[in-house]
């Protein structure tokens, strides 16, 4: 149990790297760039998903790969949806040091999606944004009936960004087709959300790096990014919702 008061479960034994995950500069520039709002539109939206879900009282809700926990804040906040336990594992330590510091009411833990420390049949609602996820070890957490809400990204997703570092924008590629594949869940519902956003010059960094196409980009591709006064880009999200099919 660390400090901050989260559980430290991925210890160096269950290691491949030294520092699994997203790194400590992903997410101090993911958790500034969703602080200034940019994704309040999807935060928005999964609540809507969920407040549909919510037909009964209290819910368990898991966060696999939860990052630095805005989504579990923005949850943990609204109105709508109460009586909500939230949890939040994710692999990268930095990330869930960032997700408590947030003060959230939720129970975060640095963990695997491949091995994730809950009881079967113990959870009613798993979010998973832009994370990986294990099919099979999501279906055993999750109560009969419990849904599965998925969000990847869609076609046009950050191609203003993408512009600027490829010949062509190369979109992402999410999970849907490994749960699709598995036969383990059935969709319910499939929705998309599109807008345009003007990212500030203060933030095209943050963008950037807290995405995997920091990688990618040469000296002189960042160079002109930060030269840029404002950053107009598509953001496009899949939502899906799936229902654990009972075996
Ligand atoms: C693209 S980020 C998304 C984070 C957050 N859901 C969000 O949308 O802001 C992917 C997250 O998955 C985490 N991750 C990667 N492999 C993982 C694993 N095997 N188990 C749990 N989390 C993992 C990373 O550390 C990172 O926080």
């Amino acid at each position: 149990m660390a400090r901050e008061g989260y559980i430290n479960l991925h210890l160096a034994q269950h290691k491949r790297s030294k520092t699994p995950g997203d790194s400590d500069q992903m997410m101090k520039s993911r958790q500034r760039f969703l602080n200034a709002g940019y994704y309040q539109c999807l935060a928005e939206s999964v609540a809507e998903l969920i407040k549909q879900e919510s037909i009964c009282a209290v819910k368990t809700l898991l966060d696999i790969g939860c990052g630095e926990g805005y989504y579990l804040q923005y949850l943990s906040q609204i109105k709508a949806i109460e009586n909500l336990n939230l949890i939040g594992i994710d692999i990268s330590k930095s990330g869930v040091k960032l997700a408590a510091k947030r003060h959230i009411d939720a129970q975060l833990i640095v963990d695997s999606a491949y091995n994730l420390p809950l009881f079967n049949t113990s959870i009613d609602v798993v979010l998973s944004i832009f994370s990986p996820l294990c099919p099979k070890e999501t279906a055993r957490v999750l109560k009969p009936g419990g849904v599965l809400i998925m969000v990847g990204p869609g076609e046009q997703h950050l191609s203003g960004l993408t512009t600027h570092i490829y010949d062509q924008h190369q979109p992402h590629q999410g999970n849907f087709k490994l749960i699709d594949e598995q036969g383990l869940f059935a969709l319910k519902k499939s929705t998309n959300l599109q807008q345009n956003i003007s990212v500030k010059k203060t933030d095209i960094e943050n963008l950037l790096t807290m995405t995997p196409y920091y990688w990618h980009t040469s000296p002189e591709q960042k160079k002109l990014l930060s030269s840029l006064p404002v950053l107009i880009t598509p953001i496009e999200f899949h939502l899906r919702v799936y229902e654990k099919i009972s075996s």
